[in-house]
């Protein structure tokens, strides 16, 4: 079943924020929350990678700065549900297999530090926040996409820990990989995101901060849902 952006939920507009650093959990957390609560779940990582892979394809460099400006209006990008999965569509083809991987990760946080990738990424989010319930994670989300949102969470968890959680899920894959490198590319990776001059990655004002280093992600998705119930939202 293919949907453009509907929700079971009658309550339109109620949105959950949640940022923070990659391989914090963001996306475990948010698609489990969205399932609980009917919303949609908006993966924005997944928007900036499948630009990432349009650049990629056209081979233009991570510093073609003319080069992303004014090719990055010509990506067609568009979001579908297929039973409730989010699927990212460039020029109409199904790009959710061809962007998790370290190239397409890079080049997406390289390229997202760009003012047209991001006015033209944002504008797209926020039409879907528009015509929906969702929870939408990223880095800007609570600051720039939502602020309006009725719940903003920093979901963040020491390098250390993001690493390990990554090796793991390499390891389960069968892909050969070094803890240590893993570490060094996270906090490079972090680096960049908080330190851009549009839209860094940091913690809205009126954000939660959860460290999730020590907890699972069953007591994170409660700590949010309580969160969510304090709201006023059933
Ligand atoms: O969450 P992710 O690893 O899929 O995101 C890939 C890159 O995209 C990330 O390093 C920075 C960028 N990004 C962003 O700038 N703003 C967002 N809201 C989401 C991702």
């Amino acid at each position: 079943m293919v949907t453009q952006v509907t929700t079971g939920n009658d309550i339109m507009g109620y949105s959950i924020a949640i940022d923070g650093p990659a391989g914090a959990g963001k996306s475990t957390i948010a698609k489990e929350i969205a399932r609980k609560l009917g919303f949609i779940y908006v993966d924005t990582g997944a928007m900036y990678r499948a630009m990432a892979l349009f650049f990629l394809r056209r081979n233009i460099g991570e510093n073609d700065i003319l080069r992303i400006e004014q090719e990055c209006k010509e990506a067609k990008i568009t979001i579908e549900y297929h039973n409730g999965e989010q699927v990212v569509l460039l020029d109409g083809e199904n790009v959710n297999g061809l962007i998790r991987n370290e190239q397409v990760g890079n080049m997406a946080s390289a390229t997202s530090i760009n003012e047209e990738v991001r006015k033209k990424l944002v504008s797209l989010q926020q039409e879907l926040a528009a015509s929906a319930c969702v929870v939408m994670d990223g880095r800007d989300i609570g600051t720039c996409v939502l602020p309006k949102a009725d719940v903003k969470i920093y979901l963040t968890a020491d390098s250390r820990v993001r690493a390990e959680r990554r090796y793991l899920e390499l390891q389960q894959k069968g892909v050969a990989c070094d803890l240590d490198t893993i570490e060094e590319d996270i906090k490079e990776r972090d680096y960049r995101d908080m330190n851009r001059k549009i839209s860094p990655l940091k913690q809205a004002q009126d954000a939660v901060l959860i460290d999730s280093s020590k907890m699972t992600p069953a007591q994170v998705i409660d700590t949010i849902l309580l969160l969510v119930e304090k709201t006023g939202f059933k």
